[in-house]
């Protein structure tokens, strides 16, 4: 949800669109009704503003997807997904996800792991985390202990949906920063962070800042040394937001699943590297031991008593019918195909952009297909604020920020390399962004900041 802005000054109407409509109000309901044509050509018009989503380079979200999955969320975007009794077979398509999903992730016994659709990975972020909050809660008070405190271990370069969930759910968050060439987690730090009140660390499988994998056995191993020294049993949640989708495929012997007995849960976005358009995440735990049962409603699904546990509930029912269309449709096969060629393409747009002089990359798409690029420190005549506003003259979308403790020297762009961003596409891009540096090159200082240059960032 936006908050709302309320400075007078807006505008109070859209302007003469059509001679029937002078004014199509912004504020207030119209009294009056519209022909459905026109208010159809005054919303798409107003639309043709926003940013072409194949240009987006900054989101990790799906921006493309074939017309067989298009014509099937088209048949099924008026389907709830919490009706599981009027529609069980889009109830029944979502348990399919789950089983293959529990597979894909190497669950102990995926017949036994529980697991569901959500929003997105924030919905599901907040699900793992709320479940180790009360399998915590539930440890200490049977040890006659105290559950005022709880804290959370992650790395600074968390996505902000992990300090959502500290802050809306009263937990301290325990932060490790970054340090010289290392952007993500450090095992030992966040080891060194934990106490008796840490309800559990989160592994990122795909750094936002960065697109590279935190080394989640390493985190299990500084976490099983700590148990071996103190008796402190630790859980791991991973956050495989994008690399949940991409490294069983590409790096099927990594071991960052539930082959680590400390991870109890993970969570991945449908809508990211799963390849279907905004709206669907997962989250599966280990076995049901690691879902508290309290925290399941029970809904009434054909006559039967279905268990679900989410925030929202009705959801489109749309996004799970195209992850299951995705999963039949493209296979391992597919999936591997698909992710191997984005990651080529990052990989040549990496190498391209070192080779072009006034850039180095700090990643190169060799985890998720994804890489960020820095100016040179001895390019004074801009800055990344400055690229990724010129990129924007021709459409491109491209972030620019800063990065946290201990590197908020570094500000880098970055790419986010997704289906339908093509070597055809990629080369395109590459033309613009030659076609900016003589004149970025003869700017004397650099003219955005982060407060002034463009402000996507996710
Ligand atoms: C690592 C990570 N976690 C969580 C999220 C939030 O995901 P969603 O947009 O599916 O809620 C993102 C989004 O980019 C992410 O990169």
């Amino acid at each position: 949800m936006a908050i709302k802005q309320t400075k007078r000054a807006r505008a109070q109407s859209v302007g003469d669109v059509f001679s029937e409509v002078r004014r199509a109000p912004r504020h207030v309901i119209p009294t009056d009704e519209m022909d459905p044509e026109v208010a159809y050509q005054i919303v798409h018009d107003q639309l043709m503003l926003d940013g072409n989503a194949r240009l987006n380079l900054a989101t990790f979200v799906g921006t493309w997807l074939e017309p067989q999955a298009r014509r099937l969320m088209d048949e099924t975007f008026d389907k709830n997904m919490i009706n599981k009794d009027e529609y069980p077979q889009t109830a029944e398509m979502e348990m399919h996800c789950v089983d293959m999903i529990s597979r894909l992730w190497n669950a102990p016994d995926p017949n036994e792991a529980p697991g569901c659709s959500t929003t997105g990975s924030s919905e599901a972020a907040m699900l793992g985390g709320l479940a180790m909050k009360r399998l915590w809660q539930e440890r200490r008070r049977a040890a006659g202990k105290s559950t005022d405190k709880p804290n959370i271990v992650f790395g600074i370069n968390v996505q902000v949906c992990w300090e959502k969930f500290a802050r809306y759910w009263d937990v301290e968050p325990r932060e490790v920063p970054m340090e010289g060439n290392r952007f993500h987690i450090d095992p030992e730090q966040a080891a060194a962070l934990c106490d008796e009140n840490t309800i559990g660390v989160i592994g990122i499988l795909g750094s936002t800042y960065d697109g590279s994998y935190e080394p989640i056995e390493k985190i299990c191993a500084a976490l099983d040394e700590l148990q071996a020294r103190t008796g402190l049993d630790i859980p791991v949640h991973v956050d495989a937001a994008s690399g949940g989708f991409v490294a069983p495929f590409l790096e099927p012997d990594l071991r960052w699943d539930f082959r680590q007995d400390r991870v109890v849960s993970i969570n991945a976005s449908g809508h990211k590297y799963g390849l279907v358009a905004p709206g669907v995440g997962w989250i599966i735990w280990r076995d049901e031991d690691h879902l508290p049962e309290d925290l399941i409603f029970k809904v009434n699904y054909l006559g039967d008593i279905m268990p679900t546990f989410a925030l929202n509930f009705s959801r489109p029912g749309a996004q799970v019918v195209a992850q299951y269309y995705n999963f039949i449709r493209l296979g391992m096969d597919g999936y591997r195909r698909v992710q191997q060629y984005a990651r080529d393409v990052a990989q040549d747009l990496a190498r391209e952009i070192d080779a072009m002089g006034p850039f180095a990359c700090i990643t190169h798409g060799e985890d998720l297909p994804v890489f960020a690029f820095k100016v040179r420190d001895d390019v004074t005549n801009f800055n990344v604020f400055d690229v990724s506003n010129a990129l924007r003259e021709r459409g491109w979308q491209v972030p620019a920020y800063t990065f946290p403790a201990n590197r908020q020297d570094l500000a880098v762009c970055r790419i986010v390399v997704k289906r339908g961003f093509t070597h055809d596409v990629a080369g395109l891009f590459l033309g613009d962004l030659q076609r900016q540096l003589p004149r970025l090159l003869r700017q004397s200082g650099s003219l955005h900041d982060a407060d002034n240059g463009s402000s996507f960032r996710h």
